[in-house]
């Protein structure tokens, strides 16, 4: 359909089909819309006749019911305009990728581009068209549940991810391509920052703090042409983001050029009264409607408002038609009105969903995720080693992590039975030693009896799926009391042991990395993930993951991160009896694990970096020539990082800045060096009246593997 007969469409809609093209329900509204007449379609106040103009539906998934869906709909609705069909696509359809703070710590954007293609390809085969992600929110609060889907802590990385998301699931050419699906970046904006890390919290910062470190990812996903963004809870400045006119309008729209579809977040248009930024349904949706906001999400109030206050004149019915072009419009690239089933197909369905090629890229995924924290000598495990397997992680399914909603725990590769392939049953025990947050006496005595007859233990712990994701806050980040338990109850034997966690979140270790030998952070790995620690545990691969979030040394910390300012009295090593210094006085400052860190199976070393000028100019490229060499018995990977600091600026500056990293591969004693450019456009930043710009001076820079162990160097930049 040409875009002049979408436009036709338009003129051909009754007021009532266009703000009805303008909500989106679940699919329940749709299936038995009698049962619901009475339920939940009458408590939104919801008719039939809304029911059969409505745009778009969340959650609908499997090939029979997306046709049977649309199949229906299409009966129903007098111009024949097809649904939308979208869903939570994080990390995963029905092959489950690491959680992305998991993926994140690969520093592997080509991997994070193929797990995003595979979970496009999947939920292109069974129906659907769009998926709420990627969620590219800056954390800087492990409190916050939902730093599980996000990459972490810094806005380059998160950019960098944003973008190679974006192009696994959308591709080259949505239109062309029906294993692909558009992509809704989220959540705009800031969300990430909720005060005390507690989900929907009130969000307050300055303009150029947004604009510094949470817009950024953000506006990378909607440069790689995400097809639509997502509004978030939160207040932005005072105001709600699903009814705020400078972010979504004169940021997103003007500043950004984005013409997608803006979609509201699950009954924020609605929230607006309860934030207290609107009186009423009326209120919210006035204002909704005038930020911009194309589509609600399961609240009503454009239906039961929109129209009386275009016929009082209170709105302008020019902002629903725009709202409605670009519903349409989007429907128009995806194919829809030639085909409103797409690339639903349930015979492909069989052949595509859990196919060894995804079974394969999920396991290199999560194996590429994996941190290694600490490690005294006992990995990777040794062949013959008799090995006790403790801990509620052993043999358990819930290592998909939170918005893994199609994957299936039964199909998860257990840690036991990944480790089953590759060492004798006779020598592998294994004891749950607790539940996540109980345990009992019994539990604990079966661990101890497995334990007593092995010569290493391999404790399996975390945090079930249910303590991160969205609504998962926790103000004490350490593992349950009952894990705490039975490591302490274990510690006694003296055996070695190697902890291996299933988590959400950066954790508070106390009590776990001082008491064992080795600590693996697994994260959620997903559908391949015993699998993948098994191959790490044994050898067959080594860690290479580096974290992108800080592992804080206590709760009380938070925030915690490495891109932060210097202060007027910062704490260094030569002032550090002092009284009156930025510190505390009972906890460092330093984070328990910095930004960037990780250990591998050989260790680096850094030869003295070198810089091709002492002075550059714009326009002008400095290069960064560090030499690497692979000074262990193993091949290993390593993530060389540089930063920046700006010494002096216009305004403060933090103390370090990630502007590039690469992730080489050495043999044993192989040595390769490795260069980076930089130039003047990556030094610049938001001045006090927001100009974007550098200024002339003494920079420094850091190479090294972490934000903490690098060599510094000076340059100038001049004009
Ligand atoms: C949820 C989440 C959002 C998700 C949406 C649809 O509340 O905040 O990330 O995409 O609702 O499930």
């Amino acid at each position: 359909m040409t875009k002049r007969s979408i436009t036709e469409l338009l003129s051909q809609m009754t007021i009532d089909e266009k703000i009805a093209q303008l909500i989106q329900v679940t699919p329940d509204f749709l299936t038995d819309t009698e049962a619901n007449l009475t339920g939940p379609l009458a408590a939104l106040g919801l008719s039939e006749d809304i029911i059969h103009n409505i745009g778009s539906v969340l959650s609908a998934v499997g090939a029979k019911e997306t046709k049977a869906i649309q199949e229906q709909h299409l009966k129903r609705n007098r111009l024949g305009i097809p649904l939308l069909l979208m869903a939570d696509i994080i990390h995963g359809y029905r092959t489950i990728f690491p959680v992305s703070l998991g993926l994140a710590s690969s520093w592997d954007m080509n991997l994070a581009e193929r797990t995003a293609e595979a979970a496009a390809k999947e939920s292109a085969v069974t129906g659907l068209h769009v998926t709420f992600a990627p969620m590219v929110d800056l954390v800087r609060d492990p409190r916050w549940g939902r730093v599980v889907e996000s990459t972490g802590e810094d806005p380059y990385l998160n950019g960098e991810y944003a973008r190679a998301f974006v192009r696994g699931f959308q591709g080259e050419d949505l239109s062309a391509d029906t294993d692909r699906i558009a992509a809704c970046v989220k959540h705009l904006a800031a969300y990430g920052a909720a005060e005390g890390g507690r989900d929907y919290n009130t969000v307050n910062m300055s303009e150029r703090q947004l604009r510094e470190s949470y817009l950024p990812a953000y506006k990378e996903a909607v440069d790689a042409g995400s097809e639509l963004v997502m509004t978030a809870f939160n207040t932005v400045d005072g105001v709600p983001a699903t009814g705020n006119r400078w972010l979504m309008r004169k940021v997103l729209r003007e500043e950004w050029g984005f013409g997608g579809v803006l979609i509201s977040d699950w009954g924020a248009v609605q929230e607006m009264i309860a934030h207290g930024a609107a009186a009423d349904g009326a209120e919210a949706a006035r204002k909704a409607i005038e930020a911009g906001v194309d589509i609600e999400m399961m609240t009503p109030l454009y239906v039961l408002d929109l129209k009386r206050l275009v016929e009082e004149g209170k709105v302008d019915e020019a902002l629903i038609d725009e709202s409605v072009l670009r519903v349409l419009r989007l429907k128009e690239k995806l194919g829809l009105f030639d085909n409103p089933y797409r690339g639903a197909d349930e015979e492909r369905e069989e052949e595509v969903i859990l196919s060894g090629e995804h079974r394969a890229v999920a396991r290199e995924a999560a194996v590429k995720s994996a941190v290694l924290l600490k490690n005294e000598g006992v990995l990777p495990l040794r062949s013959g080693q008799k090995t006790a397997l403790i801990g509620p992680f052993a043999q358990s399914g819930d290592i998909l992590g939170p918005w893994s909603l199609w994957g299936k725990r039964e199909e998860a590769a257990q840690l036991y039975n990944g480790m089953l392939t590759k060492t004798e049953s006779s020598l592998l025990r294994v004891a749950k030693g607790c539940d996540v947050e109980s345990g009992s006496e019994e539990q604990l005595e079966e661990a101890l009896q497995a334990a007593r007859e092995a010569d290493i233990i391999v404790l399996a712990l975390g945090e079930s799926s249910e303590m991160s994701g969205e609504a998962g806050s926790r103000g004490d980040i350490r593992l349950p009391k009952a894990q705490l338990d039975l490591i302490a109850r274990l510690k006694p034997l003296g055996k070695p042991m190697a902890a291996v966690l299933f988590n959400g979140r950066p954790l508070d270790l106390h009590g776990v990395i001082d008491e064992v030998d080795a600590v693996l952070v697994a994260w959620f790995p997903g559908t391949e993930g015993g699998n993948a620690i098994a191959d790490l545990l044994y050898g067959d691969s080594a860690p290479s993951g580096r974290l992108t979030m800080s592992f804080p040394y206590a709760v009380g910390q938070i925030p915690v991160y490495y891109n932060h300012y210097n202060t007027g009295r910062p704490l260094t090593p030569e002032n550090a009896d002092q009284r009156y210094v930025s510190k505390y006085l009972d906890m460092p400052n330093d984070p328990l694990l910095p930004f960037g860190f990780g250990l591998g199976y050989t260790t680096f070393t850094y030869a003295k970096a070198a810089l091709s000028a002492e002075t550059i100019r714009p326009g002008e490229t400095l290069t960064v020539t560090v030499d690497v060499t692979n000074t262990g018995e193993t091949a290993g990977e390593e993530v060389v990082q540089l930063y920046v600091r700006d010494v002096a600026g216009e305004v403060v500056r933090p103390v370090k800045e990630l502007k590039a990293f690469r992730k080489i591969k050495l043999a044993p004693g192989e040595t390769v060096s490795v260069a980076f450019e930089l130039g003047e456009e990556q030094l610049r930043y938001y001045h006090s009246d927001l100009s974007y710009e550098s200024d002339e001076g003494e920079f420094q820079l850091f190479v090294g593997a972490n934000s903490r162990d690098a060599e510094a160097l000076s340059f100038q930049l001049v004009k």
